[in-house]
């Protein structure tokens, strides 16, 4: 009997595969969010920190980084790569409510895998609105395809979901591509 519906974990490992960093290298996530120079960014669902450090080269020294992670065990395997970086705040909640971070108070957004994990993804994707600066850009990733067994269903993203996702909230979607089976959107606030 399969329990109540909640957000999803996933293994460490799996995040940080060398098959991963060959097929999906960091930068094609973090060179939609370009120019990051200074700017302050929202890592939403950071797990183990798999764009950390690359962000960290990017934003230079006087960017900000909120790592946002519920997961105990990916914010501690997180925290004990970068956490000395006086750069980083990382944040130990849910990213459907980041009080932490006022309104408009980054630059730019990442959503890597992580609304096809949560059980209320419009709340997920609102909180990255209300976060992000005007004129200021949001990627998004997802899985594009997956077994849809009744209990995966609930997480799936299609194309209506999506739709009605990025309804909510008047976000210009500047772009949308597939790359081995993830879909990647580049969303913008308007200015
Ligand atoms: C597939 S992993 C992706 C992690 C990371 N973004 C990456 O690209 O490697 C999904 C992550 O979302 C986290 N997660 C689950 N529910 C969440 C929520 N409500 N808010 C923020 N993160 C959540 C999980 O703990 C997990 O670390």
């Amino acid at each position: 009997m399969p329990g109540p519906i909640e957000d999803r974990r996933c293994r460490a490992g799996a995040l940080g595969h060398p098959l991963r960093r060959w097929l999906f290298p960091a930068r094609v996530e973090l060179d939609p969010l370009e120019p990051l120079r200074g700017a302050h960014v929202a890592d939403l669902g950071a797990g183990i920190g798999y764009h950390v450090e690359r962000l960290l080269e990017r934003i230079g020294p006087t960017g900000r980084l909120y790592a946002v992670e519920p997961d105990p065990d990916h914010l501690t395997l997180l925290t004990e790569r970068f956490g000395s970086d006086g750069r980083l705040v990382p944040l130990g909640r849910s990213a459907n409510s980041v009080p932490e971070i006022p309104d408009a108070g980054v630059d730019r957004v990442l959503l890597s895998l992580v609304l096809c994990c949560v059980v209320d993804p419009g709340a997920v994707l609102d909180e990255g609105y209300r976060i992000l600066a005007p004129g200021g850009r949001a990627v998004v990733t997802y899985p594009a395809w997956g077994i849809p067994t009744a209990r995966r269903r609930r997480y799936r993203l299609t194309e209506e979901r999506w739709a009605r996702l990025v309804r909510r909230r008047p976000w210009l979607e500047r772009s949308s591509e597939r790359r081995f089976g993830v879909r990647r959107r580049v969303l913008e606030k308007p200015a």
